[in-house]
């Protein structure tokens, strides 16, 4: 949508502004690989793609695991090969999702967002990813639009639709018609792919994955939303941890409830972690003052003007009011070293510089967050709410207490599964084991935007054993990558 001419570093920005899923960073484009060439089979049969030293296979697995005659699915699967695999030192594959729902690991290993993991965990091992059924390189494929441009204007509609602040309760009627209609329409064109979409079933095409290389257990790392597959995998198959850590840890018990309220307690510590850095950085800092409180107050009185006057952005992009610039900020703070480049932004919005602001605010930058597939594998996943306009309104007060500033920043899953109506049975809980067969390492920050200590602390306690690891600083996950 945006010339990329502007000064301003578009792939980080790209990266901030993919929600709850994981920042990947392009290198040189690699050659394309065509999947289609690679005929789907019930075991591991690598072959070279991409560019060196990546390799892919696809693994036939059944849509429906009680009925394997239902037909199948093909699940992308890629890898980095360790290069000790043949000798002693070798110690096999560690599964990886980059978070999501709708994360493509395929994606994210060829731009070579796997190779910081792989740093980290040591050449002794594969580090493995795939695209979760649906996404991306597997089949069947789930495409609600035809093109980017029809996708982005589904976000940019998403995030003027579903906020549920009280000052729109009176639209919320037309409102729940429509996600009722969305529902509808869903329903009707992708109800026989999407139903066996879900993260249980995600959970045991990873079980094929590991027995297809001739092993019983897991050893897997996830993020964001890997950390609710991670911890469906441990409920489903607690006797088949090997290794498991999953870091920027989802509220999991509420993922599948649609409830993100706990999810958002620490969003608007995240934010006050920036105003005191942005203080301490002086005129490094764009949006500077003297002091943190200096700085939250040029923030609220930026906010109180964004109320009185909003901004027309340029290019038919809409209209920047408060509640619309929640959450690109909300993402801005996921990751540290774009915290520069939110402070450049909230310069430029104070200017009312709409070209600049529009570059790192617009509405029509992709958020994986509300991009349709991610909206639609967390609707199927969770468990069906028919919610009713008193719901959502009690539900928008309870998101109001977790977080001053950022609730519109995650009330869109809550009034779309609203009106969702692909509902099948599926393992969605209880989540946790009293005995894994190796406790789990949880980890979570201290000031994280979208994946709270909490959240981490929560989820820790339902994996008897597991350890808790927690690191001071801000951002969700290590940010590592
Ligand atoms: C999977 O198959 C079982 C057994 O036939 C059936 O009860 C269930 O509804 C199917 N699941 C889906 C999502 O269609
Ligand atoms: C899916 O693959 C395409 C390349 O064909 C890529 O541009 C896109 O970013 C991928 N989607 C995700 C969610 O990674
Ligand atoms: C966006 O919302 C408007 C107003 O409700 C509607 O007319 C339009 O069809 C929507 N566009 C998309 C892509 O959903
Ligand atoms: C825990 O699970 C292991 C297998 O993973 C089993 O050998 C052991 O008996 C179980 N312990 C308890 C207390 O259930």
């Amino acid at each position: 949508m945006f010339a990329s001419s502007s000064t301003l570093r578009l792939p980080s920005l790209a990266a901030a502004t993919l929600v709850l899923a994981s920042s990947s960073f392009a290198q040189d484009a690699p050659p394309p690989f065509d999947w289609a060439s690679v005929e789907p089979t019930t075991d591991l049969r690598w072959v070279d793609c991409y560019q060196s030293p990546l390799q892919c296979t696809r693994l036939s697995v059944p849509l429906n695991y009680s009925a394997p005659d239902q037909g199948n699915a093909a699940i992308a699967v890629i890898r980095v090969p360790s290069p000790v695999a043949d000798t002693d030192a070798y110690r096999g594959p560690i599964l990886y999702n980059p978070g999501g729902p709708g994360g493509s690991g395929v994606t994210e290993l060829v731009a070579g967002g796997g190779a910081a993991y792989l740093d980290l965990f040591g050449e002794e091992f594969d580090l493995v990813s795939f695209d979760p059924r649906g996404v991306n390189f597997s089949t069947p494929a789930i495409q609600f639009f035809d093109t980017p441009e029809e996708t982005n204007a589904f976000v940019a509609n998403a995030s003027t639709l579903l906020s549920l602040d009280p000052e729109n309760w009176d639209t919320l009627p037309d409102r729940l018609e429509e996600m009722n209609e969305i529902g509808d329409q869903i329903k009707d064109k992708f109800a026989d792919t999407l139903k066996f979409a879900t993260t249980d079933n995600v959970a045991r095409d990873m079980l094929r994955i590991v027995e297809a290389y001739g092993r019983e257990k897991i050893q897997y790392y996830g993020i964001s939303y890997g950390t609710v597959l991670g911890a469906t995998f441990a409920s489903m198959f607690p006797d088949k941890i090997d290794r498991m850590i999953i870091d920027g840890v989802v509220d999991v018990p509420g993922y599948y409830a649609s409830d993100w309220t706990l999810n958002l307690v620490d969003a608007d510590a995240t934010l006050e972690y920036f105003f005191s850095a942005c203080a301490e950085a002086g005129d490094r800092c764009a949006f500077g003052a003297d002091s943190k409180e200096a700085v939250q107050e040029r923030y609220d009185t930026l906010l109180a003007s964004l109320a009185e006057e909003p901004i027309t952005l340029p290019g038919g992009g809409g209209s920047l009011g408060p509640e619309q610039l929640q959450a690109p900020i909300h993402s801005f703070l996921y990751l540290p070293r774009n915290y520069a480049m939110l402070a450049q932004g909230l310069a430029a919005v104070e200017a009312r510089d709409a070209e600049t602001l529009a570059l790192l605010f617009g509405t029509g930058a992709p958020q994986s967050a509300v991009g349709p597939l991610a909206l639609a594998i967390r609707a199927v996943d969770a468990a069906a709410l028919r919610d009713t306009q008193e719901d959502l309104q009690e539900y928008a007060m309870r998101m109001r207490e977790s977080t001053k500033y950022f609730p519109a920043a995650a009330e869109i899953d809550r009034l779309f599964a609203s009106g969702w109506k692909i509902n099948p049975d599926h393992f969605r809980g209880p989540i946790g084991s009293d005995n894994t067969s190796h406790p789990l390492l949880v980890i979570g920050n201290t000031y994280d935007p979208i994946t709270p200590l909490a959240a981490a602390e929560k989820v820790s306690k339902l994996f008897a054993g597991s350890s808790l690891l927690q690191y001071d600083i801000p951002g969700d996950r290590k940010s590592v990558v």
